[in-house]
């Protein structure tokens, strides 16, 4: 029970990890705002209450408490509305999980404004409009004197951290996801407030197609690295109050594998202590990089 009596607020919760993390939360004596759109993988198709209903049926069939929530998290409104039904529900926020989104996969040389608009907004807005909206709320509380000990739990991507091929849409968007963590964190943090991400990979109807293609299904009995209920202690650890020195970090999680990614520190540096000659620049960053890793490849490439 790392979570008795936090509210906690999950966007794109009925399905996939969001209900795994939820169901996680609730595990763990969460009170669980349960946020979904009801979308189809791309973002299309009419909205529907149903996915978000289903997780909150499967939470208080295990005991625990929970709401639905059908905003859309990508606008204004959707978005003080998720802040406002937990405090309705529960009195207030101390977690907020940003993980809702979709994919408008193509080569850059085909992809449509539309489809990098799109893709951006889910991902980008998505997380900071319910990230502005609970940041607010927070800092309101701390300056009525009251204690904050909040959380929030960002998802980026490998695709985000490494590339992805087919996917420049969104592996911006997921990598400007790493960038709102960053500046979260030291933003919020005067007001009690932690911010980090993490990097899941998981079978879910987004994944599911790449990894029957790449991956054998586990065998009877076997642990099914790709389950997306092994992403969720983490993320629900990361929501606690157990991780309070934990700010401004990035995940990755699969199976049973946790790794921090160590990601955009300086690296050999050259300074001559005035503006160099075009003709100079070639050998100082061959030099450089001769002393520099190798970059990580970017995933399906080669
Ligand atoms: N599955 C993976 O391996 C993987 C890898 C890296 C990152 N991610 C990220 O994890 C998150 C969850 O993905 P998933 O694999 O569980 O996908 P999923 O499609 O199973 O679930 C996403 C949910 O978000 C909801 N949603 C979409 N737009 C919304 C909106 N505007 N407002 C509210 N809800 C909305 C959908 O209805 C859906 O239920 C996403 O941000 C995804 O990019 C997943």
């Amino acid at each position: 029970m790392i979570c008795k009596d936090r509210v906690v607020a999950v966007t794109g919760a009925g399905r996939g990890l969001g209900r795994a993390h939820a169901l996680e939360f609730a595990r763990q004596g969460a009170l669980v705002v349960v946020n979904d759109l009801g979308v189809a993988r791309d973002g299309t198709g009419e909205a529907s209450g149903g996915p978000a209903d289903d997780v909150v049926r499967e939470i208080e069939a295990l005991g625990g408490k929970a709401v639905a929530d059908l905003g859309d998290i990508a606008t204004d409104e959707g978005a003080a509305g998720l802040v406002a039904t937990a405090i309705d529900a529960f009195g207030r926020l101390d977690t907020l999980v940003n993980n809702a989104g979709f994919l408008r996969d193509r080569m850059l040389v085909n992809l449509g404004e539309d489809e990098w608009d799109a893709v951006m907004r889910v991902h980008l807005k998505g997380h900071f409009l319910p990230l502005k909206h609970a940041g607010r709320y927070w800092r309101a509380e701390s300056k009525a004197g009251r204690a904050v000990d909040a959380r929030v739990v960002n998802t980026s991507s490998g695709a985000g951290l490494l590339g992805s091929v087919g996917q420049g849409n969104y592996s911006a968007a997921k990598a400007g996801i790493v960038g709102l963590t960053l500046v979260a964190a030291a933003e919020l943090g005067r007001y009690g407030v932690t911010v980090n991400a993490i990097a899941p990979a998981a079978r879910t109807r987004m994944t599911e197609e790449v990894f029957a293609q790449t991956m054998a299904a586990p065998a009877e009995g076997e642990f099914d690295a790709m389950a997306p209920e092994n992403v969720s202690p983490l993320v629900v650890w990361l929501g606690s109050a157990g991780s309070r020195e934990v700010t401004g970090r990035v995940f990755e999680a699969e199976g049973g594998k946790i790794c921090v990614m160590d990601a955009f520190r300086h690296g050999p540096t050259a300074d001559k202590g005035a503006r160099w000659d075009p003709s100079e620049v070639g050998d100082v960053v061959k030099d450089l990089l001769a002393k520099a890793p190798a970059p990580e490849p970017v995933y399906g490439a080669g």
